[in-house]
């Protein structure tokens, strides 16, 4: 990055995800139509708080595009197959409804409090000592935290996290033809890892209790259930670790400053410059909406990080039927993690850090390092 990008505004709403400040740009989308249609990146484009939520709960606007449930490149292998069970990529009662149920009752039974320590005692366990650790600790301690109250024992952890690691980087437009063959052997190994995690004698953690929600909603997809507990990682992956990222960088910019709350302040880190800047939707047939006029196939870049700033609303985490379950369990653990970090003597936070973002289409990622201009 050099230091005119600092000013620049982004070229679209894509490039805007790992801009230095995009919300500028954003609060000018917001100003012009309900729906653009961007030439160059052939998607309609909604970035309005209700224009946001009319097409989040737009039934005939699915996650993923008809003709195409699953993404080709990833289409035939196990990754493929694991993506095509995942709540997150499914429409209707089968493949979402009754899943999704399953997994929101699961995650709400979670006690926070002992997400919260767990997740301080793993943060210490795994604290870095300079900016690459950072960066990986971003990703590693979520994960691991979710890995272990899925029941992975402490041993399993680094292990499950690099798994995942690999099975999130086919997910990307972006990926190249080594990650996704990666990607495939990973899925592989994680599934047959989590499928002990549901027999009888190990049923003590957050997979058993999925799976005791399975049976009482009728949900009866055997792989199914393994790979969405599989996606309870995926999810938490990246966007955890752009959270705590991101707060990171907060608490850069604002160096010395602690915050009296750490809770409200992740809070606020999750609306003001979020993880998860867009997702999609694609039309199923044609369809009029928020003043435009679809055809099959179209697709929506919805612009979450926008929404945000549109009022009180959090679109951070998503809205209607595919809202985000993770929530509570997110935030509670970018809190935790990051009141370790506070707490650490020495702290890393102490180190003149800098950051850039991680290419992405869709995730706002910070990658710490020692020298150089900030992104
Ligand atoms: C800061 C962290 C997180 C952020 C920003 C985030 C954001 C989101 C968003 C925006 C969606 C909706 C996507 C869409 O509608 O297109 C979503 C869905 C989902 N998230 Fe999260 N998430 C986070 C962490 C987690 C965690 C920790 C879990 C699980 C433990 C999780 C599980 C899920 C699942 C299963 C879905 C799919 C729900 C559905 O399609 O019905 N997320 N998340």
């Amino acid at each position: 990055m050099n230091s005119n990008e600092l000013i620049d505004t982004p070229a679209d709403a894509i490039a805007a995800v790992v801009h230095a400040d995009p919300y500028p740009y954003y609060d000018s989308l917001r100003r012009g139509a309900d729906l653009v249609f961007d030439e160059r990146l052939k998607l309609w484009v909604a970035a309005k708080a209700a224009v946001v939520e009319q097409v989040l709960a737009e039934p005939r606007l699915l996650v993923r595009p008809l003709h195409e449930p699953v993404p080709r490149a990833i289409a035939g292998g196990s990754a493929g197959d694991v993506f095509s069970r995942l709540v997150r990529m499914n429409e209707g009662e089968a493949a979402h409804t009754r899943p999704k149920l399953a997994l929101r009752e699961a995650l709400s039974a979670v006690p926070l409090d002992a997400v919260a320590d767990r997740t301080r005692s793993l943060a210490r366990a795994m604290m870095p000592r300079d900016a690459d650790g950072l960066s990986a600790w971003t990703f590693e301690l979520p994960v691991s935290v979710v890995a272990s109250w899925l029941g992975f024992d402490d041993a399993q952890l680094p292990a499950v996290a690099e798994q995942i690691g690999r099975f999130v980087a086919c997910l990307s437009p972006l990926s190249t033809a080594a990650q996704i063959a990666k990607a495939h052997e990973a899925a592989a190994v994680l599934v047959e890892e989590i499928k002990p995690l549901l027999a009888e004698a190990n049923g003590r953690g957050l997979a058993a209790e999925v799976a005791e929600q399975a049976r009482a909603v009728g949900w009866t997809d055997a792989d199914g259930l393994v790979a969405n507990l599989l996606g309870l990682m995926s999810q938490t992956y990246e966007a955890t670790a752009g959270l705590i990222g991101n707060a990171i960088v907060a608490l850069l910019r604002e160096r010395g400053k602690r915050p009296s709350d750490i809770a409200a302040f992740v809070d606020h880190v999750a609306r003001r410059d979020p993880a998860v800047h867009n997702t999609r939707r694609f039309a199923a047939e044609d369809l009029s909406i928020a003043g435009a006029s679809l055809k099959q196939g179209d697709a929506i870049l919805v612009l979450l990080a926008a929404a945000n700033r549109d009022g009180d609303r959090q679109f951070g985490f998503g809205h209607a039927r595919h809202v985000c379950p993770g929530q509570a369990m997110a935030t509670t653990i970018a809190a935790a993690a990051i009141e370790a970090l506070l707490n650490a003597a020495p702290s890393i936070l102490d180190q003149p850090l800098r950051w850039a973002y991680r290419p992405s289409a869709n995730a706002r990622i910070p990658v710490f390092h020692h020298q150089g201009p900030n992104a």
